[in-house]
């Protein structure tokens, strides 16, 4: 279908589940157990209430910002999410060519379907990159992988640690698809094709080999050595975390707040609970480092709620996944253009005219408060 007829996320992911394989579709939507966390990250924004202000100019809108030092376009950001071409053969490099003239970041997954080298090439100057590293039993293979990213530091700017998932959580839909590890489309980089042996979901698969020992003491000392590229923590989910993690600044830079689009710890809280939770107990966490989210986000009125809770920047897993799968590079083109166009008219109408300027006095947050 012509992209520019879908007019909202929603419309893109019930294309994208029309065009797709069953198996990428069970893997896409799947989250653990009773799918609460999932429901919930979104179900969280549309509790939480705007303050639009009036007889306020509003006649320019800038949604640029900066993130770890370097300016982007907008404060979205694509998550880190395996298997790309498990939907449409542009794969990484489509979502990185579908983003390109928004000026957003993305952060490519351990797990990609293309090597990181593929996925950069062609990208325009100035549009940056993220590896996501999930670190391996046999830390050869990740040591050998941070090498091939220091390389690329003109393009890759952070290695994005993630801590939510050293198992996979149960996801039932993936598990119902029983999956030949041989028969995914794993790139040359991490990931032997053959993963667990004797089959299992896409996610169990991809998970075999993943090391479920790090700890603050051991982990970040030993990246330290292996590069220089700051680091980010994702899914974090408590402020006690959020507390420790700045304590590790400057080589943790940011962190991600994330229950991992609800595919880990079902009922684990959304990142709207915890960045509430970080406004109450550890403020400080926001001056000391960069707090970002994802998890839910499908409307720029979620864009903006996070950004006025303390979030400088709002992730997007599935709608990146979904939009290459409804029309490959154009289809991720389509959901940056709506996200974009649909956070500038609520910036707008709630009288703000730069990211900067949204704070918690844009919003009613007192449905979701809990403590
Ligand atoms: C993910 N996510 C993820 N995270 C990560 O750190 N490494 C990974 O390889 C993956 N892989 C992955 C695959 C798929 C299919 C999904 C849907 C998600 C989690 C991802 O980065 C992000 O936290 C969530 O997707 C955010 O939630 P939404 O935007 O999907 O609701």
């Amino acid at each position: 279908p012509d992209m520019q007829s879908l007019l909202n996320l929603d419309e893109i992911e019930e294309v994208a589940t029309k065009q797709v394989s069953k198996k990428c579709w069970a893997y896409y939507y799947s989250a653990a157990d009773d799918l609460i966390s999932k429901s919930f990250n979104n179900l969280v924004y549309k509790q939480i209430l705007l303050r639009p202000r009036v007889f306020v100019d509003c006649t320019r809108c800038d949604t640029s910002t900066s993130l770890l030092g370097h300016k982007v376009g907008i404060p979205l950001y694509v998550s880190p999410a395996a298997m790309a071409r498990l939907a449409h053969p542009d794969g990484e490099h489509g979502i990185a060519q579908g983003i390109s003239t928004f000026g957003a970041l993305q952060i490519v997954s351990n797990n990609a379907s293309m090597t990181p080298e593929q996925i950069v090439e062609g990208s325009l100057p100035g549009q940056i990159f993220g590896w996501q590293l999930y670190v391996q039993n046999d830390r050869k293979k990740s040591e050998d992988m941070l090498v091939r990213i220091n390389k690329m530091s003109d393009k890759y700017k952070f290695i994005c640690l993630t801590l939510d998932a050293p198992v996979p959580g149960k996801r039932e839909h993936d598990e119902k698809q029983q999956t030949v590890g041989a028969s995914l489309p794993v790139s040359s980089s991490i990931k032997e094709a053959g993963g667990k042996p004797g089959g299992g979901g896409v996610g169990q698969q991809l998970f075999w080999g993943t090391a479920a020992d790090l700890t603050w003491e051991s982990t970040l000392p030993w990246l330290a050595k292996h590069t220089k590229l700051p680091i980010v923590l994702k899914g974090l989910q408590t402020h006690e975390d959020a507390y420790l993690a700045a304590q590790y600044a400057p080589q943790v830079k940011a962190i991600i707040l994330s229950n991992h689009g609800g595919r880990a710890l079902d009922t684990a809280p959304p990142a709207v609970h915890t960045l509430l939770e970080i406004r109450k107990y550890c403020p400080e966490v926001f001056s000391r480092i960069e707090v970002w989210v994802d998890g839910g986000i499908k409307r720029g009125t979620d864009v903006v709620k996070a950004l006025c809770l303390g979030a400088k920047a709002v992730g997007v897993g599935r709608p990146a996944l979904f939009g290459l799968g409804a029309g490959g590079t154009e289809g991720v083109h389509r959901t940056f253009e709506i996200l974009k166009a649909e956070t500038e008219t609520c910036m707008r109408l709630l009288g703000v005219e730069k990211v900067s300027k949204l704070g918690p006095k844009h919003i009613n947050s007192r449905a979701v408060e809990r403590d």
